[in-house]
């Protein structure tokens, strides 16, 4: 009888902690983690982390006076400061950059990640 209780323990233990290796963050990785990396464009992802963090201080409007003339609003002004390394190099608090948003929090995980997966698919005018 004890033998018995040992087996279905055993089996018991086999089937609730399987070998089952689909983990919810490989088959839906922007659910779990609730960053969407796959639908990342200029107009809908881009644009709203800069306005919402930057453009106090580097709206087309704010630039000169609050942003060291640093321009964050139109595509073409965002690349020059992607093709100098800076956008990356100061959201990400990288030595030899300002850090930014000055004076703020520093942007999320997710939000550093958005800005260079859409690097990474070459700065798309989308
Ligand atoms: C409160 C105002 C303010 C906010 C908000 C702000 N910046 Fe800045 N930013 C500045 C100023 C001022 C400078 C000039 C350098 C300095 O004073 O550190 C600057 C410089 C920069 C530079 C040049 C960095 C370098 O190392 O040369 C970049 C790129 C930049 N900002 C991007 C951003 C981004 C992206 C955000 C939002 C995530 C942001 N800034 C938010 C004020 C701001």
């Amino acid at each position: 009888m004890k033998r018995l209780h040992a087996l279905l323990l055993i089996l018991f233990v086999a089937t609730t902690t399987g070998c089952y290796y689909d983990t919810e963050e490989k088959l839906y990785p922007q659910i779990s983690t609730g960053c969407n990396l796959t639908d990342v464009t200029f107009s809908g992802t881009v644009s709203p982390i800069l306005q919402a963090s930057c453009y106090t201080c580097h709206s087309n409007s704010n630039a000169a006076s609050s942003g060291d003339g640093i321009r964050l609003q139109n595509y073409s002004d965002v690349l020059v400061q992607v093709k100098n390394g800076k956008l990356m190099g100061s959201v990400k608090h990288a030595g030899g950059f300002s850090a930014m948003p000055k004076g703020g929090g520093k942007l999320t995980d997710c939000e550093i990640s958005q800005l260079q997966k859409w690097i990474d698919n070459n700065t798309p005018n989308n």
